[in-house]
């Protein structure tokens, strides 16, 4: 009998060892699905064409691409995990906060060149994906320089009053009368891929007109003047098919054969021809039940 309980023993051990090790194979791999639904919403979010300098050597997401307003230029935060020069002491409540109410740590206030005026309808879900991606990164220590503002603009209660006038902290709302395709291409549209910050007019102080939804912006950042996207007929989009539009987010040709330029090539490129073909359809399923408006 007593050589039995070591025997029993190992059994038992090893049994729990393989079962321990059969649940951080799981915690393990439900960690890779969230950061792996992280990396595709950072797509969707286009993060990537903003906090990427423009240099041949940049690492994606290590900041420093220079933000061109009338106001002045903004230099895009470092958000890898890095503790110094990133976010990487940044806890969950932080980043939500950043997003839904574009507040930093300290709560001060973003400047709307951070479009958190459309990430602001993100889930709280979806913003911690991001925020597991983010932090699986490689820390890269990047010191960025201070946005180049005239004085009025540059304290962070300028953008706090800009705030407390033009900001709506809200989450996106689904509405039951439309299919899921429609909701999912809305909230791609109107917060994670804030395709309004360039497509929708703005009006005083830069404020999006939000009534006249992606009719197109003449004067865009940088002097780019930014098309009509609604299905107006004469100067929007309204002759072009659910799989014209697919395509053209996915491969970037118009249907008349020619190719997007401007920064619509980056947002294909670092956005939408990362996503599925069905949440491409989902945002061309949106734009086109857009009331057609011309632009003004
Ligand atoms: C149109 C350009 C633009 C896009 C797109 C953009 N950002 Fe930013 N982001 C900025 C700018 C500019 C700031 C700095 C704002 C300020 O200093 O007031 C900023 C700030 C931040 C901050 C705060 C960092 C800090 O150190 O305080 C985080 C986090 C962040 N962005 C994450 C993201 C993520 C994640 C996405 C994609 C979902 C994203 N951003 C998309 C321009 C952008
Ligand atoms: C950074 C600014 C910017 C953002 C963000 C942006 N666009 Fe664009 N978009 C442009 C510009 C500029 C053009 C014109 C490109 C050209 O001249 O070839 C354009 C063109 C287009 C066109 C073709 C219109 C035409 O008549 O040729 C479609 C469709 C379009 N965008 C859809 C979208 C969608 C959907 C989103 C959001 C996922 C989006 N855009 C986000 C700047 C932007």
């Amino acid at each position: 009998m007593r050589a039995r309980a070591p025997f029993l023993t190992t059994i038992v051990t090893a049994g729990l060892l393989f079962y321990l090790s059969d649940i951080s194979v799981a915690a393990a791999s439900a960690d890779e699905t969230l950061v792996e639904r992280g990396r595709y919403l950072v797509h969707a979010g286009g993060c990537i064409t903003c906090h990427t300098e423009e240099s041949a050597d940049a690492v994606p997401l290590a900041g420093g691409y220079a933000v061109k307003s009338p106001f002045g230029t903004f230099y895009t935060p470092n958000i890898t995990p890095d503790k110094e020069t990133g976010i990487g002491n940044w806890s969950d409540e932080d980043f939500v906060r950043a997003f839904h109410q574009g507040l930093n740590p300290d709560g001060e206030a973003y400047f709307p060149a951070f479009p958190y005026t459309s990430y602001t309808g993100a889930t709280r879900e979806d913003l911690l994906a991001m925020k597991a991606y983010l932090f699986s990164l490689v820390p890269v220590r990047k010191e960025i320089p201070p946005h180049d503002l005239p004085v009025y603009m540059s304290s962070r209660l300028a953008a706090r009053a800009w705030q407390l006038s033009y900001f709506d902290a809200a989450r996106f709302e689904p509405d039951e009368s439309r299919s899921a395709a429609w909701n999912r291409g809305a909230y791609l549209v109107r917060h994670l891929g804030h395709c309004g910050e360039c497509h929708t007019p703005r009006g005083t102080l830069g404020a999006l007109l939000h009534d006249r939804e992606l009719t197109g912006n003449p004067d865009g950042a940088d002097g780019e003047s930014i098309p009509n996207i609604t299905a107006d007929r004469k100067d929007g989009i309204g002759r072009w098919s659910l799989s014209d539009i697919e395509y053209f987010l996915d491969l970037g040709m118009l249907p008349d054969g020619d190719f997007a330029g401007g920064s619509m090539s980056s947002v294909i490129e670092d956005n939408t021809s990362k996503l599925t073909r069905e949440d491409r359809m989902a945002i061309a399923t949106y734009i086109a039940s857009l009331v057609p408006l011309e632009s003004e």
